[in-house]
């Protein structure tokens, strides 16, 4: 391999639970020595992103969506299947993996509620997604069915979790939550299904989701709420902002370690959309979201071990990749205080309510896949053979 484009990473890594000295990749490559001030931890993964793409490339595109995720230290993605055209049969399941393939992140696509049943034996999917949209077309002895067949197949069944029988004149309370997460607890008994919630904003729900689902919060849920963040077209997004005292409720059933698994819902829309008189639903948060969570950490609200259980390790046996440094997986942090701005956003979405807010810890670089990408557009190759000192 050329010396010249090949790079060995020495310092501080967070690896097993511990700080620990490493050094990543072989001998006879330019070494960066990491001074303190920096750590290297392992690949965040973020199971619940909209990369867009196809009809909707004018909000974002998967090229772009990928390197908005490697700015901010994420190396594995889940993407959602509500684009243009919605993702429901196996070819377009197959056709939307083969182009993530080619992405420098690692992939994986939930896949839409199929009309047909018989698609899902076809595309064998990792997960299906049900959202609102879905109970209300094709009901809920529908949903039920996917259910017990995702339970036959081995696919996750992860819900938007909102029944929009309590949705009315475009308001969604948090009772259509804590409904749809009764009435899936029912189903989940009965089909044998393995369910995961997205986005819950209830700690309600996290109580009530244990022994029968996963669960996992995003960091507007965490952070914003219908106080602190009051601009209409940014502020918008599905399930609602909750009030401060269910948003403090919810950080505080993160502190106590009873969430599985941190995930933005990166959700990109242009911003003539954001702008405009009846702004879509969307939060823009991949490039940020670890720095928050990393800033929550220095708060005190968790431990550095929680961070990592919370959006690298746990998320990554959800997506089934490999996110450990030593395998070449891995992002570096430097330990500093910042204040986010939507401008230096790498993604086309970069608007984003929480601008201004101070979080911890800029991404530097991300490695995955034999690459090391650094934040200023630099890419060096990683040669195997790494260890702990
Ligand atoms: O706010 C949201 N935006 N919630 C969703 O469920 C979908 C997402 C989107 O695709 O924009």
């Amino acid at each position: 391999m050329d010396a010249g484009r090949c790079i060995r990473v020495e310092g501080r890594a967070y690896l097993g639970g511990r700080l620990v000295r490493v050094r990543i990749g072989a001998a006879g490559c330019k070494t960066l020595q990491l001074p303190r001030g920096f750590l290297i931890l392992p690949g965040m993964v973020d199971i619940h992103v909209h990369f867009r793409d196809w009809e909707l490339a004018y909000k974002e595109t998967l090229e772009g969506g990928a390197r908005a995720a490697l700015a901010g230290g994420v190396v594995a993605v889940g993407d959602m299947p509500n684009v243009k055209p919605f993702i429901r049969t196996a070819e377009l399941y197959r056709k939307r993996l083969e182009e993530g393939a080619r992405l420098p992140v690692i992939y994986r696509l939930h896949m839409g509620v199929p009309e047909d049943l018989s698609e899902l034996e076809k595309a064998r999917p990792l997960s299906v997604k049900v959202y609102p949209e879905d109970i209300e077309t094709y009901g809920w002895g529908h949903v039920e069915r996917v259910m017990k067949e995702c339970a036959r197949l081995e696919c996750a069944v992860i819900f938007h979790c909102e029944d929009p029988a309590y949705f009315s004149d475009g308001e969604r309370p948090p009772e259509a939550e804590l409904r749809c997460a009764e009435r899936v607890r029912a189903l989940a008994a009965l089909t044998g299904a393995r369910v995961h919630l997205a986005h819950v904003t209830l700690p309600q729900v996290v109580e009530m989701s244990r022994g029968w689902a996963s669960v996992d919060v995003t960091p507007h849920h965490l952070l914003l709420d219908s106080e602190n963040c009051r601009d209409r077209g940014l502020c918008l997004v599905n399930p609602r902002l909750r009030t401060p005292e269910t948003r403090k409720s919810l950080l505080a059933a993160l502190a106590a370690g009873l969430v599985d698994i941190y995930a933005t819902d990166h959700a990109p829309h242009a911003a003539h959309e954001k702008r405009s008189e009846s702004p879509p639903p969307g939060v823009c948060s991949i490039e940020i979201a670890l720095s928050l969570l990393l800033r929550m950490w220095k708060a005190g609200v968790l431990a550095l071990e929680d961070a990592v259980r919370l959006y690298s390790y746990r998320p990554a046996r959800f997506l089934r990749v490999d996110a450990d440094p030593l395998s070449g997986v891995f992002t570096i942090v430097r330990l500093e205080e910042f204040r986010v701005q939507g401008n230096d956003f790498i993604g086309a979405c970069k608007l984003t309510p929480f601008e201004g807010m101070l979080a911890f810890g800029r991404v530097v670089a991300t490695a995955v896949g034999g690459r090391v990408y650094f934040r200023d557009g630099e890419i060096y190759e990683l040669a195997s053979a790494s260890r702990a000192a």
